[in-house]
């Protein structure tokens, strides 16, 4: 399973970038306004950073605005992908993109076949937003396993970024069902490494190895 980082911190995706964690980047409008700085400057030292995709989104709401920040936007970087919602214009503006040869992210998806129809437009990647759905009491897992089996059925090459992850069950789930790809906040991330066996473990073999060298 490939492991993306939700975040626009430069920061944090060099630190999970040293523990080989980072497969590639998602951002959206809220992570970089966080950040308070330039947009394409925030992409351009991302890429510069990680080898792999990094999703940029597009603000435009029509399809010629979309399309016009995307080639900018994918400009910046071969690994740049192209975050766009799931609207009909933005389905048009995946077409259009697609035959450019650039890469789309079809973000704010919430039900199968608006995965479907991304796929059918020509969508490298999908974004089911799990966090969301759960937020609404309604399965964001399920969303995952429906679009796999359908992906599957008809053979589609998009690949699926579990978003909207909020704990480190979304990913173990996610990967037992075998979604290609999870976008993972960082405080979630470093909690994958954690467990109390291993630290008691850790903390008896040490005491161990001192108690005999203190003898001899
Ligand atoms: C990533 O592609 C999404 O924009 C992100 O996972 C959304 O997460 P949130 O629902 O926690 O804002």
């Amino acid at each position: 399973m490939k492991f993306f980082l939700d975040t626009a911190n430069i920061d944090e995706i060099r630190a999970a970038n040293e523990m080989g964690m980072v497969d590639g980047v998602t951002t959206n409008p809220s992570l970089i306004a966080k950040e308070g700085r330039e947009f394409h400057e925030v992409i351009r030292e991302i890429a510069g950073l990680i080898e792999g995709p990094i999703s940029a989104e597009v603000i435009g709401l029509d399809t010629g605005s979309m399309v016009k920040e995307a080639r900018v936007l994918a400009a910046i970087h071969a690994n740049v992908v192209i975050k766009v919602p799931m609207t009909v214009d933005g389905l048009k503006a995946v077409r259009i993109l697609a035959g450019e040869g650039i890469r789309t992210n079809v973000t704010l998806i919430f039900s199968p076949l608006q995965a479907l129809m991304a796929a059918k437009a020509g969508a490298a990647y999908v974004s089911p937003f799990v966090g969301r759905l759960d937020d609404l009491s309604q399965e964001g897992l399920s969303l995952v396993e429906q679009v796999l089996r359908i992906y599957q059925n008809y053979d589609y090459q998009t690949e699926i970024i579990v978003a909207s992850v909020r704990h480190p069950l979304h990913v173990l789930e996610a990967a037992l069902m075998g979604a290609h790809i999870a976008t993972i906040p960082f405080s979630v991330l470093k909690r994958f490494a954690d467990h109390p066996m291993t630290e008691k473990g850790i903390a008896a073999f040490l005491a161990d190895w001192k108690k005999a060298n203190e003898t001899t």
